[in-house]
């Protein structure tokens, strides 16, 4: 492992945040292109909320990597974060903006749609945080407010599970398995945080 880490090491953290913005752009150009079937909209709505909550994992899963694993992915963390973030953003909006497209229906879907209201909740959760990922709001929240913030990842990654579960029909094990890994990762952390503030 500690060979994986110096090689991680070299990596420089950008280079994911380029990885993922080109992934996330190429998802795009592939559904203007008619690269994504039928329904490009239906698809990259889906295609980017699945991504997310998987990003969403990965920075849950990279405490508990380091503890149990000794695998280094710390200087990571935040690019991963941001991306999942970001894939968040882009799956609301290609709903809002290029599916549902009138602010009414917007309103109704989110006050009416269980699933919805649910998806909202866990990006509305995440916006603080994909705010304050950079280091002048770490020094201006100080380390222990900051910290304290951005457990509001735990609620936002079990809504996002569960809208996935709840929007899923008839019974389909792939939201199920991301809801148990989340509710696994963030049980892992708020027992190991105990009294004290979880890193
Ligand atoms: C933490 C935030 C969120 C996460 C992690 C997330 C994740 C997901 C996932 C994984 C899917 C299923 C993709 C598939 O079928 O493979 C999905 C579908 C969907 N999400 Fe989200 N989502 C989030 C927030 C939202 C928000 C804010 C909205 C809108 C207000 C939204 C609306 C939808 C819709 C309309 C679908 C498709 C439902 C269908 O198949 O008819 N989501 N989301």
């Amino acid at each position: 492992m500690t060979r994986v880490n110096a090689g991680l090491r070299r990596v420089p953290a950008w280079t994911l945040y380029i990885a993922g913005a080109a992934w996330g752009g190429w998802l795009f150009w592939l559904g203007a292109t008619g690269g994504l079937g039928v329904e490009p909209i239906e698809a990259l709505e889906h295609r980017y909320g699945e991504l997310a909550l998987q990003l969403i994992v990965a920075g849950l899963a990279v405490t508990p990597l380091r503890q149990w694993a000794g695998l280094n992915m710390m200087p990571f963390r935040r690019a991963i974060g941001v991306l999942a973030f970001f894939h968040v953003l882009a799956h609301f909006l290609v709903w809002a903006v290029l599916d549902v497209q009138r602010l009414s229906a917007i309103w109704a879907d989110i006050l009416e749609r269980p699933y919805v209201t649910i998806g909202m909740a866990g990006f509305v959760l995440l916006i603080p945080l994909g705010l304050t990922s950079n280091n002048w709001s770490v020094r201006r929240l100080g380390t222990l407010r900051w910290r304290r913030l951005h457990r509001l990842v735990y609620p936002a990654a079990l809504l996002g599970a569960l809208h996935y579960v709840w929007l899923a029909k008839g019974f389909q094990i792939e939201p199920l398995l991301y809801l148990f890994a989340i509710v696994g990762l963030v049980a892992l952390r708020i027992r190991r945080a105990g009294g004290r503030v979880a890193r």
